[in-house]
């Protein structure tokens, strides 16, 4: 059985091979830019990896894994115009580069773009497969959704996030797994089970992204650290930070994250990293992601295949873990 590398190599061939730029050219070219920008290209190897692991050959699944990207680029175009992000993969993010305009609809064509890679790719179940893409896209909205009105909120609990999470993140690696698997034909059962490994590690990602946002190094992460401080986002970082504050300390997070357009962000974001290293936030988060990681392990440990075949998705745990990107 193959290898993690492998998979990578064969969604980067993909892409390779793959012809974006078309008139106008001013549609294209963001799509052509953000899709060689490439990233670590996580979710069409999952469903690559899947499919290879229930037995399907990789012929099957080429048009789902770039669909499944594209799609993820998409989210990407809009979620950095929603989040004022200015940078992405270390370079500046579509809509500062063109403008919002260009943001929306090289998005919308992406998405669109999506279902014409999908369609490419017949198989006996091609009605189960675009159904679960077509639910997940519509849960990856409404997690945006609850990501934005949460910044308005300041009765966010944890197994709110938790669902938040779940919703604008975790469903994508969960759904490009089972997409892998139904294309191979994998039992029901085993279907369920695949899902449910993608939904952990996928709540494990976001859960490392959020503390990459903190502490993580902007040459390497390809993003601006602090953003969800300045968008006073309500991440698992200050929803348990103000578990374990004490009072003075609460009252001042609940200031600093309820403060709209700060006149000094960059004081503004100082401050809530000041107070997280004094709660000891850091490691109680590294805690919650290994539990999840933990789960995500289980849930694979369970699935009926030999343990050969999971080779990849062994990997692919490991090299996430831990990850700084
Ligand atoms: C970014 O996803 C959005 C999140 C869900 C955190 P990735 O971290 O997979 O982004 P790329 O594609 O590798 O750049
Ligand atoms: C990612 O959430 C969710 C989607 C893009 C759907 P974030 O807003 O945390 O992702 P980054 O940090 O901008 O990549
Ligand atoms: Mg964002
Ligand atoms: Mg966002
Ligand atoms: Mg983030």
């Amino acid at each position: 059985m193959y290898h993690l590398n492998y998979y990578l190599e064969q969604v980067a061939q993909l892409f390779a091979d793959e012809q974006f730029v078309a008139e106008p050219v001013e549609l294209y070219e963001p799509i052509d830019y953000t899709l060689r920008l490439g990233g670590k290209r996580i979710r069409p190897t999952l469903l690559m990896a899947a499919n290879a692991m229930f037995g399907g050959s990789d012929d099957t699944v080429r048009g789902a894994a770039l669909g499944i990207e594209t799609f993820h680029n998409f989210t990407l175009l809009h979620d950095d115009l929603m989040d004022r992000s200015p940078l992405r993969r270390g370079q500046p993010t579509v809509y500062r580069k063109w403008d919002e305009n260009t943001a929306i609809l090289s998005g919308d064509t992406m998405y669109a773009l999506a279902w014409r890679y999908f369609l490419r790719q017949p198989s006996p179940r091609l009605q189960e497969i675009l159904n679960c893409f077509n639910e997940t896209a519509i849960e990856v909205c409404e997690g945006q959704q609850y990501d934005m009105n949460f910044e308005r909120r300041s009765d966010v609990g944890i197994d709110d996030y938790m669902m938040m999470i779940r919703k604008k993140t975790a469903v994508l690696l969960a759904g490009a797994l089972k997409i892998g698997a139904l294309y191979a034909g994998a039992p029901d059962s085993e279907v369920q089970k695949i899902y449910d490994f993608g939904i952990h590690m996928g709540l494990a990602f976001q859960l490392q992204d959020d503390l990459l946002d903190g502490y993580g190094d902007v040459a390497v992460f390809g993003k601006q650290t602090g953003q969800d401080i300045r968008d006073n986002k309500k991440t698992y970082l200050p929803l348990r930070a103000m578990e374990m504050a004490n009072k003075d300390q609460q009252k001042l997070l609940a200031a600093l994250f309820s403060s709209k357009e700060a006149d000094d962000e960059e004081k503004k974001v100082k401050q809530v990293m000041a107070l997280y290293d004094e709660i000891g936030l850091r490691d109680e988060v590294k805690r919650a992601i290994d539990d999840e990681f933990k789960k995500s392990i289980w849930t694979l440990d369970s699935i009926q295949v030999d343990e050969e075949r999971k080779t990849a998705l062994r990997e692919m745990l490991s090299t996430l873990d831990g990850r700084k990107k």
